[in-house]
């Protein structure tokens, strides 16, 4: 079952972005995506530089349809799917977010506008925050997780970091 989560709108850069959250079915979409990532891509987002998802891995990314894992994908007009954003329940209140954004979109304002519609999602289901890690060379995501979650904290834990972000529902974007 999928639904739409968040009003169709705009990217910084003035691109129509439509979000809506994917079900079980959607495996095409999560397929495509991880297609349009470049090497350094899939490595800052899943740790490795497989041309392919492992099975086991496809399976995980799409056992949607419950509140263990939400995913929701952007599309740009006439251009398909552009980036995918999850969270993960890891209990008591806390989720942990993901997100790819395919290399053509990058730098677009797709990252931030996924990372809204996850946090406006996640309040909804009731989580307190989100927690995850990113290493630390990747300003890019860095960059968009202070962005969309101002009062994120950030511990560093050898080449990675620990990023704490409490969740609270649409509001604060800074500019
Ligand atoms: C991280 C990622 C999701 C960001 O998405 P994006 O669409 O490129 O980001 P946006 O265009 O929304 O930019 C948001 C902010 O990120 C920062 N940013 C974006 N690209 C950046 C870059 N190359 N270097 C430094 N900062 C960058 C900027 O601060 C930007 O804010 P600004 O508009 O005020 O300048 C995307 O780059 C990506 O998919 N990377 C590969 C996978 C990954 O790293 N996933 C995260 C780990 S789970």
């Amino acid at each position: 079952m999928t639904s739409a989560t968040a009003p169709a709108g705009s990217t910084a850069d003035g691109s129509f972005l439509r979000i809506r959250e994917l079900g079980p079915d959607d495996d095409d979409i999560v397929d495509v995506v991880f297609a349009r990532l470049s090497p350094r891509s899939r490595y800052l987002r899943y740790q490795s530089h497989a041309a392919e998802l492992s099975a086991d891995v496809r399976r995980s990314l799409n056992a949607l349809g419950g509140r263990s894992q939400v995913a929701l994908a952007a599309f740009a007009a006439h251009r398909g799917p552009t980036g995918i954003v999850r969270i993960v329940d890891l209990g008591q209140g806390r989720a942990k977010p993901a997100v790819e954004v395919v290399d053509r979109w990058q730098g677009r304002g797709v990252g931030t506008r996924l990372l809204q519609a996850a946090r406006d999602r996640a309040a909804a289901l009731g989580y307190r925050e989100l927690v995850g890690e990113v290493l630390a060379v990747n300003d890019a995501a860095l960059g968009a997780l202070r962005r969309v979650f101002p009062a994120i904290r950030v511990r560093r834990d050898g080449a990675a970091l620990v990023v704490t972000m409490p969740v609270s529902g649409p509001a604060e974007l800074v500019a």
